[in-house]
């Protein structure tokens, strides 16, 4: 890594802790090196970027940590993944549900269709990811106040609905919902916003910051995006070729890139920044 910020935290407060993760797939006869010597730190409540160009293994990078590689053929996975001090790529499946169950992490894609089952009602499973927690109410009740939580007007309607029955940034938002029913402490969330359109862009990532900040829960979002990271981040990673190439803070980010490649960056994000705030 060129430049690293160690930043305001103390070492205690550290949740997500990656360090030379290595993610070789093959693919064909080849072996492609997807993610090859990654380093991700996300401390508790903050809100981490990590941009770079298309095939720069980030979404790979966010899936091998939650362990979300279906249907891959993995030639290699190494490297130190802790999650609050807990070993994640040596965890068994059963204690990786676990801690997905309860406080742990949870993801959001930039394609909501592709993980909601067309064929169960937004309340059926959104009540299936809830945790143990909060005893004495209903699913129900929970599934309508997270519902209510993620900015819909009318949860009750909501929850009876198919997900073909909702817009693109109704689902994201019933994803969302979904994903905040296990209390996670961390959201990955992976282009949650590209497929939208701008101004539902833009109500979505207020959604993920406004409970970002009322939960105190940590955000990790991938963007190609630089005018989201500069309105919601905390600290930046910028990935090139499958590896960490820049860390800092996101004012330093943007005042004193130290690789080339995030000095590039950024010299082309500032001709398509938002013309409006996403926190106005
Ligand atoms: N299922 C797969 N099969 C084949 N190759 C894959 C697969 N998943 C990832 N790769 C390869 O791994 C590399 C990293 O891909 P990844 O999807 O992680 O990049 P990314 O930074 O998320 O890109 P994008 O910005 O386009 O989403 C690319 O070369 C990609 O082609
Ligand atoms: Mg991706």
């Amino acid at each position: 890594m060129n430049a690293v910020n160690t930043g305001l935290h103390a070492a205690g407060d550290m949740l997500l802790d990656v360090r030379n993760l290595k993610v070789h797939l093959r693919v064909s006869d080849q072996i492609v090196r997807a993610v090859d010597g990654a380093d991700l730190k996300v401390h508790q409540s903050e809100c981490v970027g990590v941009v770079g160009e298309s095939g720069s293994g980030k979404s790979t990078l966010v899936r091998a940590v939650s362990r979300l590689m279906p249907n891959l053929r993995i030639e290699e996975l190494s490297g130190d993944v802790k999650f609050e001090g807990r070993d994640l790529l040596s965890m068994s499946d059963r204690d990786l549900r676990a801690l997905r169950r309860a406080r742990g992490f949870s993801m959001i894609f930039q394609d909501p269709l592709g993980y909601l089952n067309p064929t169960q009602r937004v309340e059926r499973q959104i009540a299936e990811a809830l945790s143990d927690n909060a005893r004495g109410q209903s699913a129900g009740q929970r599934v309508c106040n997270l519902l209510d939580e993620v900015g819909f007007a009318d949860p009750r309607n909501v929850a009876r609905r198919f997900p073909h029955e909702l817009s693109g940034g109704m689902r994201q938002r019933v994803m969302i919902a979904m994903a905040l029913a296990s209390d996670p402490k961390i959201l990955f969330a992976d282009e949650p916003t590209t497929a939208l359109d701008a101004t539902v862009q833009l109500q979505v990532l207020e959604t993920i910051y406004r409970l970002h900040k009322e939960r105190n829960m940590a955000v990790a979002i991938i963007t190609h995006d630089l005018g989201v990271i500069a309105e919601l981040c905390d600290r930046v990673y910028v990935m090139k070729g499958g590896q960490t190439v820049e860390s800092a803070s996101t004012i330093d980010l943007f005042e004193r890139p130290q690789h080339p490649y995030s000095a590039r960056l950024i010299g082309l994000s500032t001709h398509g920044r938002h013309e409006k705030s996403v926190l106005s």
